[in-house]
């Protein structure tokens, strides 16, 4: 099967694998592990941050990220698709004891009078004040949809006139850095914290970091070792995070490439996709003009030999491009997709 679901499914590649079996490693809840260490400081310098963390999950990285930022009864303002307010389980308020206020936003991204609007403070004394604003550049469910700078720059400056805490889900960042054609650190180092995944576009079996000051990593240690995150020999998964930052980086350019020519195709063919949402890996197909249901197009598609994926909205479906998609197999797949869903 062509695996077209997420950029998620990707497995360590040979040279990967090498790395991994020859890294350096040590105690790194004692924080003696070499490998680990050299991954924060280089994540940390990517990004444009005093320190990085290394963690587990990118869902770890926002639940400690978030629980730094608040205290129980602050309000955490986020996009009402991001996925630490759908996809992490209610996380914040079970780890952080916040509630939760999710704006609706134009391609994952809020405007800054949103922004206001949402954290004035009301007359009364008692009011549940918004302390944090939670951004996600990509935006997963948006389709990897990538934060114009200049709109970015004026949320974040008007969280910082709000006095907000500022936390980026940069679980995509590298993926938004590249479409943009910019250093990711002009983008991660905008906000308080940032949490990056490595076991996305960057192919890694797991691990992610979160970045920040030192003085809030300091915390985010101790939140680290509470939630369970504080690791042994780590470095063996941290070496293929060394690996994929020297290897895979460069290449996430192919991937937007890729999802491009399949949404273009795609496109040609008849398929409904609306070209100018596809700006990284993802291509959204919906499904609604053609009158056929997900479950079934889903199954359809993965006995014709590719997988696609469900999206939060109920007619949508996904394709994602990845280190182990082929430039055949997006001909292939353009094919079979426009064949089942135009049949
Ligand atoms: C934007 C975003 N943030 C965070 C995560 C969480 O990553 P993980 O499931 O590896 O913890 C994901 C996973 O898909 C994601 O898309």
């Amino acid at each position: 099967m062509i695996d077209l679901r997420s950029d998620t499914v990707t497995t360590p590649t040979e040279g990967m694998r090498a790395a991994i079996a020859a890294a350096a490693v040590g105690d790194e809840q004692k924080r003696e592990d070499p490998t680990v260490t050299a991954l924060q400081d280089r994540v940390a310098a990517l990004l444009g941050h005093e320190a990085a963390l290394f963690l587990p999950t990118a869902t770890m990285a926002n639940q400690i990220a978030l629980k730094l930022h608040g205290r129980p009864g602050d309000v955490l303002l986020a996009e009402e698709t991001s996925h630490v307010l759908v996809y992490e389980y209610g996380g914040v308020a079970a780890h952080a004891g916040l509630l939760t206020r999710g704006l609706p936003g134009e391609g994952g991204r809020l405007r800054a009078e949103q922004v206001r609007a949402a954290a004035a403070p009301s007359t009364k004394a008692a009011d549940q004040r918004a302390t944090v604003l939670s951004l996600e550049d990509t935006h997963n469910n948006a389709g990897g949809r990538v934060w114009p700078l200049d709109e970015l720059d004026a949320v974040v400056e008007a969280a910082r006139e709000l006095g907000l805490a500022l936390h980026l889900d940069g679980a995509r960042l590298l993926n938004a850095a590249t479409a943009q054609g910019v250093e990711p650190a002009r983008i991660a180092s905008r906000f308080d914290t940032v949490t990056l995944c490595l076991s996305k576009g960057l192919g890694c079996p797991l691990g992610a970091l979160l970045a920040g000051s030192e003085e809030l990593l300091g915390r985010a240690w101790r939140e680290k070792h509470l939630f369970g995150g504080a690791m042994r020999q780590a470095g063996i998964v941290a070496a293929g995070g060394l690996y994929a930052l020297d290897h895979h980086v460069g290449r996430l350019a192919d991937d937007h490439v890729r999802a491009r020519r399949l949404a273009e195709a795609l496109h040609a063919a008849g398929v409904p996709i609306d070209l100018e949402r596809v700006e990284t890996n993802f291509v959204q197909i919906d499904l609604a003009p053609l009158g056929l249901g997900r479950d079934e197009a889903l199954a359809r598609l993965r006995e014709a030999g590719v997988g696609l994926s469900a999206t939060i909205h109920p007619t949508v479906i996904r394709a994602v491009t990845h280190l182990q998609v082929s430039d055949a197999d997006i001909a292939d797949a353009s094919r079979l997709i426009g064949e089942t869903l135009l049949a």
